[in-house]
């Protein structure tokens, strides 16, 4: 039986475990994590489909594992698990006053798409009182972060996993087992030294407004947007590099008119509360293996972190590739002791 330890218990870690659940036979999973649902970083993610704020992560990866989660998603509604996993399919028009725009690639992956019209730009930049010079209307899925998180806990546990509520200070403390995968997000900062992780700032604003079936936005200097999903529809927001975590009355105000401006009726719809987050960014993600040494102590950890502001659109497909690299990692270790 190989025993596998898998630090954070954000969407990263929780679709990592799983798949390692499925990926390697005779294993068992453990989770830690310093704190869970509902109280990640990815409690506060609206979980739209789309992929924002990567930087450098090579632009066909991205492609690739969004569509992993694409295809997962798809499979999940159609199996009819759509109300309990949080999913909700919508058309999502985004666009922007970027000059350089371009087709992104990932809109193959989608299930339909239309770029908007110069008369359509033309409407929307009066409306929202900037000069936005391309844009796409596509279908995609909205996976609400604090409802996925207790679906896939439930599943991780019922095929015998198990999450124990620990904070880890040093990778040594988890030397026992075969390969620890590290999805801390934010947290590997701390616990891997990696100054490359470095925090985006997002406040939002969740309202009840359960009219709303079409997401919008902006991204520009002047950037908002309205997304729509079961529980809530999430107003947002903010991008800054800036680590406080406490609600800012100047961003709440600007959130408010620059989304009601963008879809009006929500200026009518009642807050229920006002939340900040921090992404986890990186220039890129980071997922690799890596054996640390430490005298005669090895200790084999597959990363899986950075994923800024699309861990949720990235989460499915770089779990996959972490639950390869566990299995070759595996395969590497017990081959040398034959
Ligand atoms: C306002 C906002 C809106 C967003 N909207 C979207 C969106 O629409 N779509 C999208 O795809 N993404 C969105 N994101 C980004 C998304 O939330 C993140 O990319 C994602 O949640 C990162 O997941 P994670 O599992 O890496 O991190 P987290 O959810 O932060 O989880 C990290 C886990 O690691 C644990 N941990 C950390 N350090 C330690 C340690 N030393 N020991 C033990 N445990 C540890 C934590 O306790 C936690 O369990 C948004 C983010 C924000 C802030
Ligand atoms: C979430 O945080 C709150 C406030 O710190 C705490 O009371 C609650 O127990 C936490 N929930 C979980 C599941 O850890
Ligand atoms: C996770 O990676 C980060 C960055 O390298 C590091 O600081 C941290 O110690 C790692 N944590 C674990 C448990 O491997
Ligand atoms: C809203 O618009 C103002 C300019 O009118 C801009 O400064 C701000 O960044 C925009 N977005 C948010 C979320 O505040």
């Amino acid at each position: 039986m190989y025993n596998i330890a898998v630090v954070g218990c954000g969407v990263v870690g929780i679709t990592s475990a799983l798949a390692i659940q499925n990926r390697v036979k005779k294993c068992t999973v453990t989770i830690y994590a310093h704190e869970v649902s509902p109280n990640t970083t990815t409690d506060i993610a609206g979980g739209l489909w789309e992929p924002y704020l990567l930087q450098e992560t090579p632009e066909e990866k991205v492609a690739e594992w969004s569509k992993t989660t694409y295809d997962y998603l798809l499979r999940l509604w159609i199996q009819g698990k759509a109300g309990d996993a949080g999913i909700c399919l919508q058309p999502v028009t985004t666009a922007t006053d970027n000059e350089n725009y371009q087709r992104p690639n990932w809109l193959d992956s989608t299930l339909g798409h239309t770029m908007m019209s110069e008369g359509d730009l033309m409407m929307l930049s009066k409306r929202y009182g900037t000069e936005l010079v391309g844009g796409v209307t596509f279908m995609s899925f909205m996976w609400e972060g604090a409802t996925l998180l207790p679906f896939l806990q439930k599943e991780f546990i019922d095929n015998g996993g198990n999450i124990v509520m620990k904070y880890i200070e040093d990778i040594e403390e988890l030397s026992g087992y075969d390969v620890v995968v590290n999805c801390t997000g934010l947290g590997a900062n701390k616990l891997m030294g990696d100054t490359n992780v470095k925090p985006i700032r997002g406040q939002i604003i969740k309202v009840r407004a359960p009219w709303i079936f079409h997401s919008f936005l902006i991204d520009s200097e002047k950037s908002g947007y309205v997304l729509g999903n079961k529980n809530f529809v999430i107003l947002g927001g903010t991008r800054q590099h800036d680590d406080s975590t406490k609600v800012d009355d100047d961003d709440k105000n600007n959130i408010l008119r620059n989304c009601s401006k963008l879809v009006p009726s929500i200026k009518s719809a009642e807050i229920i509360e006002h939340q900040v987050g921090l992404r986890p960014a990186r220039n890129k993600v980071r997922l690799e293996a890596e054996i640390k040494r430490n005298g005669d102590n090895e200790v084999r950890i597959v990363h899986n972190y950075g994923h800024g502001g699309a861990g949720i659109t990235l989460s499915v497909g770089c779990a996959e590739e972490a639950a390869k690299l566990v299995e070759q990692m595996l395969t590497e270790k017990y081959k040398s002791k034959l």
